[in-house]
């Protein structure tokens, strides 16, 4: 098997590129290294430095003949989407478009690609399962949403599978706090290093943690259900605020940690929670570590 993962650098792709690589798949990692790092990547897996907006993509996808693309390469963030929403929607919607044209023509079999919880926007009922209402309240949700209805069509039209995982907010080892799910990364960070710690909003607002190794076997298993052409909830369906996370944090580092608050960010959701029945049933998946333990491990890494 001959896998291509774009974004493999960063923090989500590389932990796949690692599942992978344990697997004893050719792996090769697409990045434009504009977050990632090459310190992220496996010594295992091959590394070619690119922007998947680049035209000639469809040349080096047709030379490699890749049998599937896992595709993670985005703008991630809410507030950055908001502020330059044509680069959102350059890299997150033409990058897509661009990769799509590429797989369509070298004949990949499947794509499984990282969508979000933000899809949804701001739920009234929760835990989210999959056919609930999506209404983005940011550009990076609307791209995201737009890019599943792309993978649809490309199916429908031409017969290319599909896979999309909405990932709920992801944590763990090499996550920086740039990200859509940064905000444990920076906690922990400033947790170490006695820096207060900013809570946007007034701390009751919630998220469904995963932690990162759960989300790489949910993109491993993803390439091999026979329950494909749909999207999946990747999430724990447990719903935590943050002012509980600082607690639970403060547990862990052993110390008191001082917590600042700000007003609430733009676009940001109050509540989230996944149900996650599909992929358990679907993909034969289901989250393996408890948010103290991978908070444990993700803190082990930090220090
Ligand atoms: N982290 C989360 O909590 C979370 C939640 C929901 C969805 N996601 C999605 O998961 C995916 C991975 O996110 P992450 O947290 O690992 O982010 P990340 O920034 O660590 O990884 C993204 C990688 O893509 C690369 N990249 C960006 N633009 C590129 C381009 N134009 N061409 C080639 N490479 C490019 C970056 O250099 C980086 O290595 C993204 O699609 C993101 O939207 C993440």
């Amino acid at each position: 098997m001959k896998v291509l993962v774009t974004g493999g650098a960063g923090f989500i792709g590389s932990h796949i590129v690692d599942r992978l690589i344990e697997a004893g798949f050719q792996t090769v990692v697409l990045d434009n290294l504009s977050a990632g790092c090459l310190a992220n990547v496996n010594p295992a897996a091959r590394f070619i430095e690119k922007d998947v907006r680049e035209r000639d993509l469809v040349d080096l996808l047709g030379a490699e003949r890749f049998d599937f693309v896992i595709h993670q390469a985005a703008q991630t963030t809410v507030p950055k989407s908001l502020a330059d929403p044509r680069y959102d929607c350059d890299v997150n919607i033409m990058g897509l478009v661009n990769l799509l044209e590429a797989c369509r023509s070298s004949g990949v079999k499947r794509i499984v690609f990282a969508s979000s919880a933000a899809v949804y926007g701001d739920p009234a009922v929760l835990p989210l399962h999959e056919e609930a209402d999506k209404q983005p309240t940011s550009f990076y949700g609307l791209s995201k949403l737009t890019a599943e209805k792309y993978l649809e069509l490309y199916y429908k039209n031409f017969g290319l599978e599909y896979v999309t995982l909405r990932y709920a907010n992801v944590y763990g080892e090499r996550q920086t706090d740039s990200g859509e799910g940064g905000v444990i990364s920076s906690f922990l960070t400033k947790a170490l290093v006695g820096e207060p710690l900013t809570v946007f909003g007034d701390g009751t607002q919630t998220r469904d943690f995963i932690y990162v190794r759960d989300v790489a076997e949910a993109n491993y298993r993803a390439l091999f259900t026979a329950n494909a052409n749909r999207s999946y909830n990747i999430g724990t369906g447990q719903e935590i605020s943050i002012n509980e996370l600082v607690r639970l944090m403060q547990r862990l580092v052993g110390k008191p940690l001082i917590t600042q608050y700000a007003p609430p960010r733009a676009g940001d959701i109050y509540r989230s929670a996944l149900k996650i029945l599909a992929a358990c049933a679907n993909l034969d998946w289901q989250p393996v570590y408890s948010l103290a333990e991978g908070l444990g491990r993700t803190l082990t890494s930090l220090r």
